[in-house]
């Protein structure tokens, strides 16, 4: 993929027409087996989590299983994987270990995109090469996945719990942009879609977001489909401006928290934990706002897109006065209430039955 850069307009068009009769084309073969699902279906919400294997992944599937479990928060339906804080295989391997640490082995594990539909940026390792704080963990089988690329499973899943299903999408889209053109109707069947990524562009973020700058024909596609009551947006330039800890708090407060789950993410965590100066990671901010809204201080309605050619690619736009928006952001958080849901949530085991 390395020689298709800066190829703006010309091979990409083709490219993703191509890419997208293959994937209908496979659909077609192979789509309509329905994933296997244990669950039965009930009133309440169902969530899916689209990640790509990182600590911070970690951290916000570790807070929604918890969530489930303690304060009745949405069902979680599936892990779909994708690369970016890792390549997929292992963002694939760290799903299945961190159900494992919650006992919830039991969920489905969707494998998805293995590179971006055009180009994008090198990973930079930030929690470690395995994304998990690299302490030697090798897993002694293969993991077992759905037999449908993770695309046809946000279709299949978004059929099955029409109305009732939110995504939470925390690395690159490209799974859901896939799932997008594949299926038009994808974003209307879904109760919310909240993507963690791109920022509000000020001097401050004047240079892309890692999620959106990974994939952002991904990110343009997601934009481009987005529907303003369907499709939430959380920009990490808000989650630096409102949810700014220290690490101090997390390492001496949250990691203090004695449950396995907790020792497990301070493990996770050790490498960035070294490197880094604050806590403000993406998302678990992320996680907080989509299970308790309380978190969230502000929404604002946006025009969002994403630049695609010269050297402003990767930079997404919000037009916050538009008179035809097509999503709504996180303008801003409420830190007091997001530190408490933390708290509570991981304190949950020790203090609940
Ligand atoms: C976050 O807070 C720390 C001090 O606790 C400060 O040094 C840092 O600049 C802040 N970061 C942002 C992005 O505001
Ligand atoms: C973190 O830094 C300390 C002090 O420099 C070092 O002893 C330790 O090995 C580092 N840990 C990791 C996981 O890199
Ligand atoms: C955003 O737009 C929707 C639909 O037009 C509207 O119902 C909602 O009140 C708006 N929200 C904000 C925060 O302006
Ligand atoms: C934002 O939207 C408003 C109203 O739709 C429009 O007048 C304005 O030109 C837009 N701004 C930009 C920068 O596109």
């Amino acid at each position: 993929m390395k020689s298709l850069k800066n190829i703006c307009g010309y091979i990409a068009v083709p490219l993703i027409a191509f890419v997208l009769v293959i994937g209908s084309a496979l659909f077609f073969i192979f789509g309509y087996k329905s994933p296997e699902t244990t669950t039965p279906n009930d009133t309440g919400m169902k969530m899916v989590i689209d990640h790509d294997g990182g600590a911070d992944d970690a951290l916000a599937i570790t807070m929604s299983l918890l969530y489930e479990n303690y304060f009745k928060g949405p069902k979680v339906v599936a892990l779909t994987t994708t690369y970016g804080n890792v390549d997929q295989s292992q963002a694939t391997i760290n799903s299945a270990r961190i159900l494992e640490l919650c006992g919830r082995s039991d969920i489905p594990i969707y494998a998805g995109a293995t590179q971006t539909l055009i180009s994008g940026i090198e990973s930079d390792f930030y929690f470690g090469y395995d994304g998990l704080g690299d302490d030697g963990y090798t897993r002694p089988e293969p993991v077992t996945v759905q037999d449908v690329h993770a695309a046809f499973g946000l279709i299949e899943l978004s059929k099955k719990y029409e109305g009732e299903l939110i995504i939470m999408a925390i690395g690159p889209v490209t799974n859901i942009a896939l799932a997008i053109r594949m299926d038009p109707d994808f974003i209307s069947r879904l109760a919310q879609l909240y993507v963690g990524g791109g920022h509000i562009y000020s001097e401050k973020h004047s240079t892309p977001e890692f999620n959106a700058d990974m994939d952002p024909e991904a990110y343009y596609i997601v934009a481009d489909a987005a529907l303003v009551d369907k499709v939430t947006f959380i920009p990490f330039s808000q989650v630096y401006a409102s949810l700014n800890i220290t690490k101090d708090w997390r390492e001496n407060v949250l990691g203090t928290i004695d449950t396995p789950i907790m020792k497990a993410l301070n493990g996770y965590e050790r490498i960035s934990f070294n490197t880094s100066s604050g806590w403000t990671l993406l998302d678990p901010a992320v996680a907080a706002m989509v299970l308790d809204s309380t978190v969230v201080e502000e929404y604002r309605n946006s025009s969002n897109g994403m630049i695609l050619c010269g050297d402003q690619r990767g930079i997404n736009t919000n037009n916050l006065t538009s008179s035809e928006p097509n999503s709504r952001l996180v303008y801003s958080a409420i830190v007091a209430n997001y530190k408490k849901l933390l708290i509570d949530i991981y304190s949950a085991e020790l203090t609940k039955t």
